[in-house]
């Protein structure tokens, strides 16, 4: 009999169920304990297979820097153990047959960046601003037109990123409501009113892989000058990109690049709201715009966790993480390290936020950092500065997802100048 690894997580904590992810207060006071009382712990609970927990930032980034020992295709988010199961009887993997760029390790992962990193950065993000800029201003008419009052979640935060990602990738814009609906049932699949049936998600992931064919397959008969011609006739090693992977990057786009920038957006909303000061800073300072964004994605720290698998024996502090073990990387925890951030809980838009993984580290760190820095920016330093009161017109709910989250509802009262 093998003895089980220590130190084991205390029965009492839980930082890695959807569940746990309701109740903000609670879940960084744990963090906050195994921060400074048990950075790495062991977790075997239902319903996920076992797991070591990783808090600390340097921790996060140290594993994130050692990509080549610890890697992501066998393993990369928390899915309960009857799912997986599922998975590899239906796909012969447990990952669903589906290799996105967040699945593959080097050298094929840097291949397939390549296809998009340049729509994300510089002269490619460059090209995007106006459009970005121009979805903002509609989104702050259409909460003029609300009357003073709107669910800032539901109304606004999921509407912006969504339009801008379906507009980059050249989806129509129609299927707007149809994008939506899919991916919350993907990302949030844990939360029971989100998906069908209890089905975690499979529904949806199998029908949205047949919309997102027809629009690779129409995109390589007709290129255009977007994303989504882009992945349909990217070349591999001098071949065309295979079917699989072209589905799997369309689908790690749209689902990477929307509810994590809705999740910022309304979180910020709700920083700002219940720390007015800020605002006022802001106002004071448009040039704090930036940092302000990235305060935010530290405070709110939309992805809550991946997943790695080691390769070979590492001792990380002082406990072994055996080859075969998996790791779960919580960034939340890593966003709130006493070590790195004072008073990490505090939302402040003029602190130093260099070294927050709100957006990872190391080979994986998020393609689409930029554009979605720049979301926040366009939108929030628009609105500012025109809002003469803003506040919560209601108790705001949290979605319950340990993978990527936010608010469900956030009701708001405000007053233009
Ligand atoms: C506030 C918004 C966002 C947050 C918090 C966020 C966060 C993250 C995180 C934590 C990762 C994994 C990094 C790692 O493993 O070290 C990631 C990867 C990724 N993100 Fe984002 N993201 C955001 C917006 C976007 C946007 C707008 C896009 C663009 C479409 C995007 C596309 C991607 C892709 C494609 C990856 C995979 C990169 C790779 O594996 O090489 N994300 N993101």
């Amino acid at each position: 009999m093998t003895a089980t690894p220590n130190p084991r997580l205390p029965d009492g904590i839980d930082i890695f169920s959807p569940a746990a992810y309701g109740d903000e207060a609670r879940l960084h006071a744990d963090f906050t304990r195994l921060r400074r009382d048990m950075p790495v712990a062991w977790v075997d609970r239902e319903p996920y297979r076992p797991f070591w927990t990783v808090v600390c930032n340097e921790d996060i980034k140290l594993v994130e820097k050692n990509h080549d020992i610890f890697v992501s295709a066998p393993r990369l988010t928390l899915i309960p153990k009857a799912i997986e199961e599922a998975t590899l009887q239906m796909f012969g993997s447990r990952t669903g047959g589906s290799r996105t760029i967040l699945d593959m390790d080097e050298p094929d992962h840097a291949k397939y960046r390549d296809v998009s990193a340049r729509w994300f950065i510089g002269s490619g993000l460059r090209k995007l601003t106006p459009r970005i800029e121009a979805i903002a201003d509609s989104f702050i008419e259409k909460m003029k037109s609300m009357d003073g009052r709107c669910d800032f979640a539901s109304d606004i935060a999921v509407w912006y990123p969504l339009e801008a990602i379906t507009s980059i990738l050249g989806a129509p814009s129609e299927d707007g409501p149809y994008i939506l609906r899919m991916t919350q049932a993907l990302l949030a699949a844990g939360d029971p009113d989100l998906q069908k049936e209890g089905d975690y998600g499979m529904a949806a992931y199998g029908e949205f892989m047949g919309y997102l064919g027809k629009l690779l397959a129409d995109r390589q008969a007709n290129p255009t000058d977007d994303l989504t011609s882009a992945i349909a006739n990217a070349r591999i090693d001098d071949n065309p990109i295979g079917m699989i992977e072209a589905l799997s990057y369309m689908m790690v786009t749209i689902t990477a690049g929307h509810d994590t920038t809705s999740a910022a957006l309304a979180g910020g909303m709700y920083g700002f709201i219940t720390h007015p000061q800020e605002m006022d800073k802001l106002r004071a300072d448009p040039q704090l715009m930036r940092n302000a964004s990235n305060e935010i994605c530290r405070w709110v720290s939309p992805v809550r966790h991946f997943v790695r698998t080691a390769t070979e024996d590492f001792v990380l502090r002082d406990t072994t993480i055996r080859a075969g073990d998996a790791v779960v990387l919580f960034y939340p925890s890593g966003n709130r390290d006493e070590t790195l951030f004072e008073n990490a809980d505090a939302f402040r838009i003029d602190r130093d936020t260099s070294g927050h993984v709100a957006f990872g580290y190391g080979v994986h760190a998020c393609v689409g950092r930029q554009l979605a820095l720049f979301e926040l920016d366009a939108f929030f330093s628009r609105l500012i500065p025109q809002l003469k009161r803003i506040e919560l017109a209601g108790e705001p709910k949290m979605i319950a997802s340990n993978l990527v989250g936010g608010f469900r509802s956030l009701p708001v009262r405000y007053e233009f100048n």
